[in-house]
């Protein structure tokens, strides 16, 4: 049995309190969420997921009751602890990217390390740069970046803590068909490789890139079921492009002659698995406390 990761109990989310204000984004909300998950929440738009993402990732307390995270209850948190938690355990990849346009991808990814108590912050953020492809793009600034690269650094930033569970909103929402197919291969390597993945969506065709499925409609789950329907991300790249994937990163199986795969070095093509991939995490944990992150309005550093 693989461990339960997330355990959310009766969660509910109203938002506004006069009659004509008031919306009940989540209606008594249960799930599970065991390690190596790959899943989709689904949903019109306003049906609760983004609330339900950032409930399940520590951004946003539930109106009541009970979330457990590797079995702590963190409902009832501090917003610094929660930021702690967050950082430790929870990568978040947006449909915005939320990118800090002033610095280059590197620093963009070496963000979140700079609220732990990591060493070797350039070492460790270069290593994720490499593991979605973006070895050649470390010193970019995000405007000089196309849509699906700003994902990649955005994606490398959510890995690079190395966190037990990655949380996905609309992640190709704002890219164009072929990005967002590429961004569904690597999403879906990450998977292959053991991360814990959630993705938000109301696209059925991404949706069925994951494991299993959970609807959502006016807050509350009107189904949860294994996909067996599941597509690879990477046989659907069939025209001629150039897909770099860099050293560290998984080609996956299936994909068609034609185009120009520059799959680096440690890249196995064919479906199997790459073990001693990915990314190292650096020094031990101190129990030192992480700096105090400022409200989600306030800056996207507070994410992180
Ligand atoms: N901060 C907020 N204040 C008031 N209402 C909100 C807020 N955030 C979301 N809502 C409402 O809650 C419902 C669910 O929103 P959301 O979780 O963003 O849905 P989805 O991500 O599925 O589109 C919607 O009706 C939305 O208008
Ligand atoms: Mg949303």
């Amino acid at each position: 049995m693989k461990k339960i990761l997330i355990e959310a109990k009766n969660i509910s989310k109203v938002y506004g309190m006069g009659a004509d204000t008031r919306v009940v984004a989540l209606d008594d909300v249960s799930l599970e969420i065991s390690e190596g998950e790959f899943i989709a929440l689904m949903g019109a738009s306003g049906s609760g997921k983004s609330t339900l993402m950032n409930i399940l990732g520590c951004l946003d307390k539930p109106g009541s009751g009970t979330l457990l995270l590797d079995g702590t209850d963190v409902s009832l948190m501090t917003d610094d602890e929660l930021a702690m938690v967050r950082n430790k355990k929870i990568g978040f990849v947006f449909q915005s990217f939320h990118l800090l346009g002033r610095t280059s991808a590197l620093e963009n990814v070496e963000l979140p390390l700079l609220y732990s108590d990591r060493t070797h912050i350039t070492d460790l953020a270069r290593k994720a740069l490499e593991a979605v492809g973006l070895s050649d793009r470390v010193h970019h600034l995000p405007g000089e970046l196309s849509g699906g690269q700003q994902q990649r650094v955005a994606i490398a930033r959510a890995l690079v803590n190395d966190p037990e569970i990655i949380f996905a909103d609309e992640p190709t929402g704002n890219l164009d068909s072929r990005s967002g197919l590429e961004i569904m291969t690597l999403i879906q390597q990450l998977s292959e490789q053991g991360r814990t993945i959630v993705i938000v969506t109301h696209e059925p065709d991404i949706a069925r890139y994951a494991g299993r499925i959970i609807q959502i409609t006016d807050g509350k789950i009107t189904s949860d079921e294994i996909n067996t329907d599941r597509i690879i991300a990477s046989g659907n790249i069939t025209t001629g492009g150039s897909i770099n994937t860099g050293s560290n990163y998984m080609a996956g199986g299936n994909i068609p002659a034609g185009g120009s795969i520059n799959t680096g070095t440690n890249t196995i093509i064919g479906g199997s698995i790459t073990s001693g991939s990915n990314i190292t995490t650096g020094t031990s944990d101190t129990g030192k406390t992480a700096p105090v992150s400022p409200a989600l309005s306030e800056t996207s550093s507070a994410l992180f």
